[in-house]
């Protein structure tokens, strides 16, 4: 019986329980996790902001071992390492055959329904079905997750990186590098340096923006930005960071800007800091009844602006994974220096809080092995 931490109801800190686990079904694989970040998405489900069904275990940047596959399944085998893609990509829908697999439909699907691919989930709690997050749930010591979601590293990549790697890395790099075209020289400017702000940022620095404008309203987030390759850093709390960014780029605005935030405020702030033809790329996902407020003749027509959602930073998984263990390992990627605390699974609550405050830019939950 794994141990794992079950969101009851909206609002209600996380509850560390004995929970059963069912078998993986055909396609699917159970992972023995290794770790898993405490990504702000979590935190998105708890209060409302993201939908879930709950009781739901939570956690959906993870990273472990394979222990049993179900049948039919090719691509791992036990005893692989694998990171867990929360985009379980199918390959074969209209969006994975057009090079768009971060909008998987079959993804979608059990995204909606807190549960596997055909919608149920593998854990229950007291007898009654327990979702699991985004075709994952990591907040849990072992997990039956879709075959697709499963993505096969080398054995050497340490637990913690590759569970960054699965959402944080993958969507803030993958916005700066698939999302958005950063041309060489651009100067860029990154709204939020959380888990996933800093990874755009050394995305963009990998991409050769010439500039980069980190603006947070935390200095720790700031410094932090700096040594992920910021070169200017704006902190919102003092002052009209739009007004900042027009004063460094000749009253011009940013070539791109990037929201990594998630709210109304800081949307509207993005894309008013974004120049004539440039683009504004929303990465932070906002509570669903945000609106964006921008003049659209003024604000968007005669600005010839390109506003483009992003999710999970547009990525392959398949591909995107290796290429970005590459560039760690080439030291290109700082991964290790995402990892502010290393945690077990039942102080995952003061991860929560720890987020809340601002103060971290990664806790990791790490598994006993
Ligand atoms: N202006 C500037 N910075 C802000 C503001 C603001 N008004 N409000 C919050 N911030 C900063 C915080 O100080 C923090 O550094 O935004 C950052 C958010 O970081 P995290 O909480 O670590 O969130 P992260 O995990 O990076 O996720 C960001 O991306 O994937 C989505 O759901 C996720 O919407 C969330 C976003
Ligand atoms: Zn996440
Ligand atoms: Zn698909």
């Amino acid at each position: 019986m794994p141990k794992a931490a079950i969101l009851t109801a909206l609002e209600q800190p996380l509850e560390i329980h004995d929970v059963d686990l069912d078998k993986p079904h055909a396609g699917e694989v159970k992972v023995r996790m290794g770790a898993s970040g405490v990504c702000h998405s979590d935190l998105s489900v708890q209060n409302g902001t993201l939908m879930g069904v709950a009781p739901i275990v939570l956690g959906h940047e993870g990273a472990g071992v394979v222990e049993e596959v179900g049948e039919g399944v090719t691509s791992v085998k036990p005893g692989d390492h694998v990171v867990i893609s929360w985009v379980p990509q199918c390959g074969e829908c209209y969006f994975c055959q057009r090079g768009q697999g971060e909008l998987c439909k079959a993804a979608d699907a059990s995204l909606a329904s807190g549960g596997l691919l055909d919608g149920t989930p593998r854990f229950s709690w007291n007898g009654a079905p327990l979702s699991q997050m985004a075709a994952s749930g990591t907040f849990s010591e072992v997990s039956v997750i879709p075959e697709s979601g499963a993505v096969k590293i080398p054995d050497d990549v340490d637990m913690k990186v590759a569970a960054l790697i699965g959402c944080g890395v993958l969507t803030g790099v993958g916005a700066a590098l698939n999302t958005a075209d950063i041309k060489k020289g651009d100067t860029v400017a990154v709204v939020g340096c959380g888990g996933v702000g800093l990874n755009v940022i050394q995305g963009a620095r990998i991409a050769g923006a010439g500039e980069i404008i980190a603006i947070d309203m935390n200095e720790t987030k700031l410094q932090m930005a700096k040594e992920f390759g910021a070169t200017a850093t704006i902190n919102a709390s003092q002052g009209d960071p739009v007004s900042q960014v027009m004063g460094m780029t000749e009253e011009r605005g940013a070539d791109v800007a990037f929201e990594v935030i998630g709210l109304g405020p800081t949307i509207d702030q993005t894309i008013t800091m974004t120049r004539r033809g440039g683009q504004a790329i929303l990465v932070g996902v906002p509570r669903m009844d945000v609106m964006v407020n921008i003049p659209a003749f003024f604000g968007i027509v005669l600005q010839e602006k390109t506003i483009k959602g992003c999710w999970y930073g547009s990525s392959n998984v398949q591909q995107d994974v290796p290429k970005l263990i590459d560039l760690y390992k080439k030291g290109e990627l700082k991964l290790d220096e995402l990892i502010s605390r290393e945690i077990s699974l039942d102080q995952v609550n003061e991860a929560f809080d720890a987020m809340k405050t601002g103060e971290v830019a990664r806790s990791v939950i790490v598994y006993p092995s």
